[in-house]
């Protein structure tokens, strides 16, 4: 829609979900972050200043170098994949407040990284997630993209069915600001269980039989 191509800039963007995050951890003393996916270093740079603000420390790790970016005492840069488990031994403290997710936007890495560094974050710490948001990328919308549309629907249905199994575990709030952030705060120290589908009886024929019914000539 050519009436949309206006929000296809930064401010739009970006803005919102920082300040969302930023809402939630703007008063932690001592912050300590993981962030997953620097590329230009936008979330880095607004972690860093909050790093700053809080005197605290930023973990950030990508598959491509990014360790130029910043000269700061309070940034660490990981190389590495954010599957490779093994960039934990480069870091001293473990015990995070906040880890940031923004590398591959795939429902099932997504999963995976989520419930593997969960196991560091601190109780009453949060994960934020980006990119769940597919409303940008619908068919004629300012960022129109197939690809990322699917994806961040099923990312989002996998967040919610992620929900769903740690209803007391957990607790999530979600902001379509921008692209999107998922929000879980971890409300206990117990292993999260395992996502299942949750059936949709939006297709069931119960649902589908009332909807031709109404469709029906009246008599
Ligand atoms: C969307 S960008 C990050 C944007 C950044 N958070 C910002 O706000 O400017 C995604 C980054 O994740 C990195 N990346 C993608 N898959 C990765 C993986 N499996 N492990 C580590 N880094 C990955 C890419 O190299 C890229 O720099």
């Amino acid at each position: 829609m050519e009436k949309m191509k206006h929000l296809n800039h930064i401010d739009f963007l970006y803005k919102p979900k920082f300040e969302y995050i930023k809402s939630f951890i703007d008063n932690i003393p001592n912050i300590n972050i993981l962030e997953f996916g620097v590329m230009k270093g936008r979330s880095t740079s607004f972690f860093l200043d909050l790093c700053k603000k809080l005197d605290g420390t930023l973990t950030s790790v990508d598959m491509n170098d990014h360790s130029k970016l910043f000269s700061d005492e309070r940034w660490t840069f990981i190389h590495s994949r954010d599957d490779d488990f093994k960039l934990l031994d480069k870091i001293k403290n473990k015990n995070f407040d906040i880890i940031y997710i923004d590398t591959l936007h795939e429902p099932n890495h997504v999963k995976k990284i989520l419930y593997y560094y969960y196991n560091f974050l601190k109780v009453g710490g949060r994960v934020f997630i980006d990119d769940i948001n597919w409303l940008p990328y619908v068919k004629d919308s300012f960022k129109d993209s197939e690809y990322s549309e699917v994806i961040n629907r099923k990312t989002f249905f996998k967040i919610i069915e992620i929900y769903y199994q740690n209803l007391e575990n957990l607790k999530l709030e979600i902001s379509f600001g921008g692209t999107g952030t998922v929000n879980f705060e971890k409300l206990n120290n117990l292993k999260l269980n395992e996502p299942h589908r949750i059936r949709n009886r939006i297709y069931g024929l119960r649902n589908l039989a009332r909807f031709f019914i109404r469709r029906q000539p009246k008599m």
